[in-house]
């Protein structure tokens, strides 16, 4: 968007103030906005499918994009397939993007003198999933078993999609997201203390989330070891915090981030116009970034304790 000025439409997606997680955007949102922006229906879509490399090779994951009807679609097979870091792929389908005027494009960005260790990398990623159709079904077992025994810990919670209301959505199986604001911690600190006593990394940190990928390098050690630090949390904090609780449930409700939103400068004038200024000169002025306000009272009640 920067590099093009185009304008962009945003559509807000459904969010839970619990969680403090946006959920996704319903079909009539998108059709509406498409309705508003160029009133037909002939707009390529284009997805963002980062972590969605995996889904079209077990029958539990999502529909992938490709399979959902839309023309170009970026995975990052890096993420979540065995290819080397910095290496992921553009997958086109149907005839309303033009696969030359694509290339095209990639030229003005792409260095002419390609790594040959990334594509290798990549072939050898298509390869062994063209060889073994099975090979995320331990993966996911591995999943349903964390889930049951995440369950079953006291004070945890564990995000499905009842959360949203929104029954038409899909959940990738093998990301499994907790919330431990009812231990009376903030996720950033129950974060510190995974990390610090089991060397638990999650793949996103959220406000009041923690989410972790399983993938197809995980074992059952990994697990337990997971379940092992997630107990190890609730052991230590569920009785204790039920002020704490109170105090941070009362004024989250309130927090909707995405209500008010409106654009000021499309992305390009936005990045041509930032600066950074004193905050007492900052009054009046548009915010150039998100102020995580919200983390950083949450984190002075967990630690004032
Ligand atoms: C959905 C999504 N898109 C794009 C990116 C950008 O990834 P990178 O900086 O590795 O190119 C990320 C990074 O995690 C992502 O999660």
């Amino acid at each position: 968007m920067v590099l093009t000025g185009v304008i962009p439409k945003y559509i807000m997606p459904v969010y839970n103030s619990d969680w403090d997680i946006a959920g996704g955007v319903s079909v009539s949102e998108v059709q509406r906005a498409v309705k508003e922006i160029c009133h037909r229906l002939c707009t390529p879509v284009i997805a963002d499918e980062a972590h969605g490399a995996h889904f079209r090779f077990n029958k539990t994951f999502p529909r992938s994009a490709l399979e959902q009807g839309a023309d170009l679609t970026v995975q990052f097979t890096h993420k979540v397939l065995s290819s080397l870091t910095q290496s992921l792929m553009l997958h086109l389908s149907g005839d309303l993007v033009d696969p030359a005027q694509v290339s095209k494009c990639l030229q003005l960005l792409q260095s002419t003198s390609p790594n040959y260790l990334l594509l290798a990398s990549l072939d050898a990623a298509r390869a062994q999933l063209a060889d073994e159709m099975s090979i995320f079904d331990k993966t996911v077992n591995l999943a349903i078993k964390a889930r049951k025994l995440i369950r079953e810990i006291p004070g945890i919670t564990l995000l499905d999609l009842s959360y949203f209301g929104l029954n038409s959505f899909e959940m990738d199986p093998l990301r499994i997201t907790i919330g431990t604001s009812r231990l009376g911690l903030s996720d950033h600190v129950s974060n510190n203390i995974l990390y610090e006593n089991y060397k638990i990394i999650p793949v996103l940190v959220g406000t009041r989330s923690l989410t972790f990928a399983l993938n197809l390098g995980t074992r059952y050690m990994d697990v337990e070891r997971l379940i092992l630090g997630v107990k190890h949390l609730s052991n230590k904090f569920f009785h204790e915090n039920s002020r704490i609780i109170s105090i941070c449930n009362a004024r989250d409700s309130s927090f909707e981030p995405f209500e008010s939103s409106q654009m000021e400068l499309t992305p390009r004038d936005e990045f041509f116009a930032k600066r950074r200024v004193s905050t007492a000169d900052s009054i009046g002025k548009i915010c150039g970034d998100r102020i995580n306000l919200h983390i950083s009272i949450w984190h002075s009640i967990a630690y004032s304790r």
